[in-house]
Parts: structure tokens; sequence; C-alpha cells
């Protein structure tokens, strides 16, 4: 699956990657920083009201998001785990300009050190900031410790139907604490009626640049 892979440049200057063989980008073509931004920090962390927060992420490919997460962590304690099946290499990650393009304080070092941390292990990234980076299918990761958030960052249901079906947002609400949320770019109609049946409320909110909408999940 990984040897098609293209670094592509999005329209907000941010790289992203094309994966031939699914016809698909990582990130919307739009900007790939300002779509994380958008749904995973403005409309996502930012709402969590907690020092404390336990973030769970569908899809850690890049690691676009817990960079994203760690750069406006602000005064909150984050324990981060990440679930990908199919990790990339050194080599394409190398090739990303997320550093660059941030222009934030540390954010080269912070790229550097999200993705040198060991795989299947709980790593310090700071003082406040824990992160696990777990290799297997998102449908089998289980947790005795519920979380706040999703990050729902699969590819879209038009490429991986199987990962947006009613077991697998049953297996989300399992996995958040009441009130949990989650959160995604996607806003298919047939998505959020699986979302539905699973028990969350829906909460459609303004999608990232070049797109209408985007998808809140709150678990009641
Ligand atoms: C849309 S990409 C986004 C990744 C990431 N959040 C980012 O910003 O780069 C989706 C990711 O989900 C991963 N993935 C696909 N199927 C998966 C599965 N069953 N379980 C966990 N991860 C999966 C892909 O390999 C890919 O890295």
């Amino acid at each position: 699956v990984l040897d098609k892979l293209k670094i592509i440049q999005t329209d907000d200057g941010s790289s992203s990657i094309y994966n031939e063989l699914l016809n698909e980008n990582y990130h919307s073509t739009h900007g790939a920083i300002a779509e994380s931004m958008h749904v995973y920090i403005t409309h996502g962390l930012k709402t969590i009201n907690k020092k404390s927060v336990r973030i769970l992420e569908m899809g850690w490919g890049t690691g676009l998001n817990a960079l994203l997460t760690l750069c406006y962590q602000d005064d909150k304690s984050i324990f981060y785990v990440t679930v990908e099946k199919f990790p990339l290499s050194q080599e394409v990650l190398e090739q990303l300009n997320y550093p660059n393009q941030l222009n934030t304080k540390n954010a080269a070092h912070f790229f550097k050190l999200l993705h040198q941390a060991a795989w299947e292990k709980e790593f310090n990234v700071n003082d406040d900031f824990i992160l696990e980076k777990k290799q297997l299918d998102f449908i089998h990761y289980q947790s005795k410790i519920p979380f706040d958030i999703i990050y729902f960052d699969a590819f879209a249901p038009r490429v991986q139907p199987e990962l947006w079906t009613l077991s697998m947002f049953e297996h989300c609400y399992h996995l958040l604490a009441k009130e949990g949320v989650l959160v995604t770019y996607c806003a298919n109609g047939q998505v959020k009626r699986n979302m539905k049946m699973a028990g969350f409320d829906i909460i459609p909110l303004p999608g990232p640049p070049g797109k209408r909408e985007m998808t809140k999940a709150v678990k009641k």
C-alpha cells in the first residue's frame, strides 16, 4: 500500500501525501494545516474544558494532528493515543514541510520527537504531553480508561467505507467518556446517520476552507 505515495503541496502551502492506490489524499487539497487546525484544534481540543485531556486519534499518518495539539496545548495536560495500521516510512515523513510552515517555536523539535518516539510505548514529549503510538486496526483498539475526545481522521468513506460503519461508531462511543466528543472532517449523510444510531448527538459545523461542513458527535 505504501509504495504508491507522492508528496503534494496543498493550497495553504503545507504538504500532504497522495496515495495513488486509493486515489486519496491524507488531507484536504485546500490546505492540510488549515483543515487539521479547523477540525481537530478549533472545533476539537479548544472546546474541551478540562485541564487534563485524553485524546484518541484514528489514523496517525503524518502526525500533523499531534503536532498541532502540541503547539496549541496551552496549559492543558495531554495524554494522546494514536492508532495507525500502516505507519509511513521515515523517508516520506522527512519530506513534509510542517515545521517550516507552522513557524511556531519548537515545531521542528516537536515534529522530530513525535516521529522518533517508539511505537507501543508511552513517551513523554514534554512534562504535559504523553504520546502513545499503537500499530493496529482501530476497530481492535481497546482501553480501560475512557477518552474525552476522538480525532476521527480516517480516509474518506468513498475509499474506506468499512471505517465509517455503525459498528465503528459504536466502538468509538464505547471508547469515550460521558459527554466525550468525536470530531471529523467528514459530513457524509450516511456517516452521520450511523453516528446517530450509535447513540451520538450530531452537531454539524462549518467546514475548513473549501468544504461546506464538518461533523462533531457528542456522547450523551
Ligand atoms: C486521512 S489519513 C490521515 C492521517 C493523519 N491524521 C494525518 O494527519 O496525516 C488516514 C490514516 O488512517 C490510516 N488507517 C487506514 N486504515 C486504518 C485502520 N483500520 N486502523 C487505523 N488506521 C488506519 C491510514 O494509513 C492513514 O494514515
